[in-house]
């Protein structure tokens, strides 16, 4: 599939809003600040972070807290995720992330800042190649 392409100006925006969604994180357990910025198929931006429990497995990624806001506000695609997290290196989402992308987003754009010059800019389709989707379940026999 081919991915979307995004103005310059409008990637900035993503990325800023990728950062100041990683200020509201609550991480006081992996002390790990992560920010994320979905751009939805309206246009709209919808942005997240992490939010930690003290039960550890419960905790959510910043990608699918702004994900999951974003289609609450009824939106159905995701053209590109941004994820920033203020680190030297460039952070990638995590399997889990990836999976929820592919629902709504499987040919999304995937940026990665940092607080370095680092970055770096693929699509979900290469992140999670051969992915477990909706079209999957379209076979599906009625009975
Ligand atoms: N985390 C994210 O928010 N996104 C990812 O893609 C990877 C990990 C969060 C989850 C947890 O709060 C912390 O980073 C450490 O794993």
């Amino acid at each position: 599939m081919i991915p979307v392409k995004i103005p310059a100006p409008l990637c900035r925006k993503l990325e800023k809003a990728a950062r100041t969604a990683a200020k509201a994180s609550y991480s006081p357990y992996s002390k790990f600040r992560v920010g994320a910025a979905v751009l939805a198929g309206s246009g709209a931006i919808y942005t997240g972070t992490n939010v930690e429990n003290a039960s550890y497995a419960l905790c959510n990624c910043a990608e699918r807290t702004a994900i999951f806001t974003a289609v609450a506000a009824g939106e159905r695609a995701v053209k590109a995720v941004v994820v920033y997290t203020p680190t030297r290196k460039a952070t990638s989402p995590c399997g889990a992330c990836r999976q929820v992308i592919n629902e709504f987003g499987p040919s999304a754009l995937v940026i990665s800042v940092c607080n370095s010059t680092e970055r770096t800019a693929t699509t979900l389709d290469r992140l999670l190649p051969a992915a477990f989707g909706p079209k999957d379940l379209s076979g599906l026999k009625k009975r």
